[in-house]
């Protein structure tokens, strides 16, 4: 307790940050709290919309650009296969091609084919997620691409189809309907 009460008596003396410091907690503090903390800066449109990256199932949220499975198979091969395997068949990560029927109900395993009920997902976790150690570094087209080639890998799209904002949410899942949508209202 004594070498405390030393110490914090040693820092002060002949300090004059030491008064300023009282002199704010006697004067500033006052108009300080009146106008709250005083943290932070505003933030600008321009700072959430980096952040405002959702896709919804309807396609909404959707960025410009366009990309196809064959330009997405080079980007697939440099960035995602050394976890994936080769077209996407598997490797120390998940396969993203193929998955059992959903026979054995939520013990099975699920994947983009057997249970993803929205193609505009694929476009959100890729862009978002992956690759896994370097999240958000994909271009719009580089991830328009992968969606395609993903797709088109698991055979629910042709290898030519062009993948962009209006023509990934017509894009039909296999699983679309095996969902039950708890609060139908609040879905668009
Ligand atoms: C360093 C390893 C690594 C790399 C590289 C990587 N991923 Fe992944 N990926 C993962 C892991 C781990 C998961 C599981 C994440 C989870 O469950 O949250 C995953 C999950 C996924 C899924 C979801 C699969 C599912 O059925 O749930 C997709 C889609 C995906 N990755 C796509 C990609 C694409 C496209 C790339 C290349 C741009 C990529 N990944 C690169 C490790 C990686």
């Amino acid at each position: 307790m004594r070498r405390c009460d030393g110490a914090r008596v040693r820092r002060c003396e002949g300090a004059s940050a030491c008064l300023f410091a009282l002199a704010m907690l006697a004067f500033g503090g006052g108009a300080a709290r009146a106008q709250g903390p005083g943290l932070g800066t505003p933030v600008s449109e321009a700072e959430i919309a980096a952040w405002d990256i959702s896709v919804m199932p309807d396609g909404s949220g959707l960025p410009p650009g366009s990309g196809t499975a064959a330009q997405g198979a080079p980007i697939f091969a440099a960035k995602c296969a050394v976890c994936h395997g080769a077209s996407g068949k598997g490797g120390p990560n998940a396969a993203l091609v193929g998955g059992a029927p959903l026979t054995s109900g939520i013990d099975t395993t699920k994947t983009i084919a057997n249970f993803w009920p929205y193609a505009t997902t694929l476009f959100d976790f890729t862009r978002r997620a992956m690759p896994w150690t370097q999240p958000r570094t994909l271009t719009s087209d580089e991830v328009y691409a992968l969606t395609a080639y993903m797709l088109a890998l698991n055979g629910i799209i042709d290898d030519r189809d062009v993948m962009n904002a209006e023509t990934l949410p017509d894009v039909r899942m296999p699983n679309r309907d095996g969902f039950v949508v708890r609060f139908p209202e609040k879905t668009p």
